[in-house]
């Protein structure tokens, strides 16, 4: 029996593993993977060592995180509920896909995750895990052990000599996540949704008030929908999610304190950093104003919140996402050019934007004399026709006013 753990190096997971061994009594692989979280991997591979793991995979999954995860995530501009960039959700499917690979590489017939049985996650790596190994076996610890405090895990610890690093400094209070799309804050004080966070809590971005007095200027160029280079310079993917990370993290951009509902139906409060997801989702929305035309957009704009959920709640592979993805990507062939935007105390100010694929018109739309361009009294007719059922109701006395 063998089961692969998707494993942080961090006390939880270590625990997990040792647990898989004692209780399960079978051979544990683990994997871990460098998303961008700004965290060293490779220090996991000695805590694996030490837990007396024989196959340990550490990969470098920054730039197909980017290329394949959330660049086609943000093709839809995709918010969940108005207001979560789906930093957690997106790199979910990428982790299930690559357990499931070294699942088959190693000849393990399970999986195993340190995801709680209260939220999302276990969701997205189980559903993941399912639909791309059907006969899979997955083992959830936190839905079964009964290690559900800090002491008894600590207790634990002791029992099998697990090290428990105590570096000085305090550790954070909070349970998070990250990887190159954001960070994420949840547990603790946050518990009350009343409860402002604190400043120190905020790891990735200075707050605005902390700000520059003095905006920064960037160009963002896109190609078939996806970022392609910043001031003119072609970076790959995740250069594009790191440089923008910094950049607009310096200028207090990209902070998200929302109540969510979670799939398994519960509200929580989280608390987010996305500082390069907040200024392309703007930069892409400005492109695509003068590329798409309006019926694709605003479709794509109603398909958006359907696309969003599934995501959020696990479904990345998936049929209805196959179809959404095929939907969305079939629009953004046209969505090419240059947005110009401003960095501001927290705003993401888009100041300009040019596509050799426009389709603004400024002969068609100037205040000027258009030569011709476009006749006025076309427009006439245009509303009277638009008019003519709110007229044959009117006058058979159907009143509007309320
Ligand atoms: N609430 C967010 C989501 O569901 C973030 C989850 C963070 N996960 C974590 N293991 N800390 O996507
Ligand atoms: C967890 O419960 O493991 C983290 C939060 C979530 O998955 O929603």
């Amino acid at each position: 029996k063998k089961v692969v753990l998707a494993y942080s190096g961090g006390l939880d997971t270590s625990v997990i593993a040792k647990w898989l061994q004692t209780e399960y009594n079978c051979e544990v692989v683990t994997f871990t993977a460098d998303l961008g979280q700004g965290e060293e991997v490779e220090p996991a591979r000695a805590k694996a060592e030490a837990l007396g793991i024989k196959e340990i995979f550490i990969d470098d999954l920054r730039e197909e995180f980017a290329r394949d995860f959330v660049f086609p995530m943000f093709r839809a501009n995709t918010i969940y509920e108005g207001e979560y960039l789906l930093g957690t959700s997106i790199a979910r499917p990428l982790i299930a896909k690559r357990l499931i690979e070294i699942a088959n590489e190693t000849g393990a017939d399970a999986i195993a995750h340190g995801a709680t049985g209260k939220g999302n996650d276990q969701v997205r790596f189980e559903l993941g895990a399912y639909a791309l190994k059907p006969g899979v076996k997955v083992i959830a610890p936190w839905r079964e052990w009964d290690l559900t405090s800090r002491e008894t895990l600590m207790a634990y610890c002791a029992e099998h000599d697990i090290k428990v690093e105590n570096k000085a400094g305090k550790k954070s209070p909070y349970s998070m996540d990250a990887n190159l799309l954001h960070i994420s804050y949840e547990g603790d004080i946050l518990e009350n949704p009343w409860n402002e966070p604190e400043e120190d809590m905020w790891l990735w971005s200075v707050s605005p008030e902390n700000a520059p007095d003095e905006a920064a200027y960037i160009t963002l160029t896109f190609k078939n929908g996806d970022p392609v280079a910043i001031d003119g310079v072609d970076k790959s993917p995740a250069t594009i999610m790191e440089e923008l990370n910094k950049l607009a993290g310096a200028h207090g951009i990209g902070r998200v304190d929302i109540v969510e509902n979670r799939y398994v139906g519960m509200k929580a409060r989280g608390c987010y950093e996305t500082p390069a997801g907040t200024v392309l989702l703007k930069a892409h929305r400005a492109i695509e104003s003068i590329t798409l035309d309006r019926e694709a957009a605003h479709l794509k704009d109603e398909l958006m919140p359907r696309y969003a959920n599934l995501i959020y709640n696990g479904y990345w592979w998936s049929p209805e996402r196959k179809m959404l993805q095929a939907a969305i990507d079939e629009t953004q062939d046209v969505v090419n050019g240059d947005v110009r935007v401003k960095l501001y105390k927290g705003n993401v100010i888009v100041v300009g934007r040019r596509s050799d694929d426009t389709l603004f018109d400024e002969k068609i739309a100037t205040f000027e004399d258009d030569a011709g361009a476009y006749d006025q009294k076309d427009a006439a007719g245009f509303i009277k026709l638009n008019a003519l059922r709110l007229r044959t109701a009117a006058k058979k006395g159907r009143s509007f006013l309320k």
